[in-house]
């Protein structure tokens, strides 16, 4: 447990953001598909993206850290059968992209999850990897997952949902297979397996929606990572609605796939600016500098828009609590099925310190310019953005919140606090 005080001077200062959890993830998998030498420079200290490494390490991939944050991935001699169950711990991101990945392979692997990653549904996955000629077993679409590794063949897919996550498993899979492997989405979810698979020489063509790959061995190069957009949201969402606060944020990723949150605070009228646009590693990234807004204004969310800030609804929420007039969520059931069901514990939490919340199937609405009572507990359920979105519900607080097991923030950002304490 932690609490958080009301914050009545402001955040002040320069912060530089972590690493990103997707692109880390990424690059540990694709480097080990990429028979050779390479180093992550920036790799994320957080818990899920270690998983991802731990896990490969256990495929036979060595790695060592050159310092603190560069390491080193030789993966030479390819992926070779685990003994040992493969644990993803609390990362969907994990279990569903190395599915794509080793259902391909001459072996056979069993892969774990924590009890939040065991409920989350796997059928996603399943089912166009299945369509290859993937023999994947599961407890009634759920994990653990029993893969029999298998020569696949290539498949054109529409999928319903538009998930990274169910898009980068079949792309994986696709790039081990002859022929044309299509993925189709009813919205254009992140594509950073696809800019990372392009910069590791792979044969990939994107035209919106779709995407199209061709068997591809990756060639080993250098990725350093950019700094994670979802976890600056906190910092963002913080300074907007903290009085007195003028800060900046240092190498924000602004892949235009993640950016869903920047486009919602500038329609909210919250005062961002965008300094140094750059490229690095094939992503675009910038510093922000963010001032407290004292008049921003409730939105409507929905649409093509959900999967660009899809993590970053739970502090959407936050944000317009303190907003003019009523903010409206809807097409975003999958939040349901994230690390917790994050629409029914966000709308209760809330509640509990005084935003006026109304719960959808789909979303929620919320009518602004709440006054958070606070003193009280709430409970993030393990749920990491949970944890940290109430944290910054707790800046502008009447009174103390405590917040339960908040240590699951180490799961994306284990230097949330130091990086708070250093604004304010
Ligand atoms: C992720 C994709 C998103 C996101 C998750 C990370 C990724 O999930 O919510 O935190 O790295 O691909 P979906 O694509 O399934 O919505």
């Amino acid at each position: 447990m932690d609490t958080v005080l009301p914050n009545t001077k402001g955040l002040k200062g320069i912060i530089t953001v972590p690493a990103d959890k997707s692109l880390s993830h990424r690059a540990v998998m694709l480097l080990s598909m990429a028979k050779g030498k390479s180093l992550i420079k920036n790799f994320s200290s957080a818990d899920d993206p270690k998983s991802t490494l731990n896990l490969f390490a256990e495929l036979g991939v060595d790695y060592k850290y050159i310092d603190e944050k560069t390491l080193e991935i030789n993966s030479k001699n390819g992926l070779r059968y685990s003994n040992a169950p493969l644990e993803c711990g609390n990362s969907g991101t994990t279990m569903r992209l190395v599915s794509g990945i080793l259902c391909a392979q001459n072996f056979n692997s069993t892969l774990t999850g924590d009890k939040s990653l065991s409920a989350r549904p796997m059928r996603r996955i399943i089912e166009p990897l299945e369509l290859m000629g993937a023999e994947i077993s599961s407890e009634n679409g759920h994990a653990p997952l029993y893969i029999r590794g298998r020569n696949l063949h290539s498949v054109s897919y529409l999928s319903k949902l538009a998930s990274a996550q169910v898009k980068s498993a079949v792309l994986l899979a696709g790039i081990q297979t002859d022929g044309e492997t299509i993925f189709e989405e009813p919205y254009k979810s992140r594509n950073h397996t696809e800019l990372m698979l392009k910069y590791l020489g792979a044969d990939i063509k994107t035209a919106e929606t779709k995407t199209i790959v061709k068997k591809s061995q990756l060639v080993p190069k250098d990725i350093e990572i950019v700094g994670d957009i979802s976890s600056a949201a906190f910092f963002i969402a913080a300074a907007l609605i903290v009085p007195n606060s003028d800060i900046v944020i240092q190498n924000v990723g602004l892949n235009p796939t993640r950016t869903g949150i920047l486009d919602v605070v500038k329609q909210m009228g919250g005062n961002v600016e965008i300094l140094d646009m750059r490229e690095v590693s094939g992503e675009l990234v910038c510093d922000l500098r963010v001032k407290y807004s004292p008049d921003i204004k409730g939105v409507e969310i929905k649409g093509e828009i959900i999967p660009r800030l899809i993590d970053e609804i739970p502090i959407i929420a936050v944000l317009a609590s303190q907003a003019v007039g009523k903010t409206v969520v809807h097409d975003a059931q999958d939040l349901r099925n994230k690390e917790s069901d994050r629409i029914a514990v966000l709308c209760s939490e809330l509640k509990k310190i005084g935003v006026d919340v109304k719960e959808f199937p789909d979303g929620f609405e919320i009518i602004g310019k709440n006054k958070i009572v606070g003193g009280c507990e709430l409970d993030s359920h393990k749920d990491h953005r949970l944890a940290m979105s109430f944290y910054v519900a707790g800046l502008v607080a009447q009174n103390e919140i405590a917040i339960k097991d908040f240590d699951c923030v180490n799961i994306s950002l284990p230097e949330f606090l130091p990086l708070m304490a250093k604004l304010c």
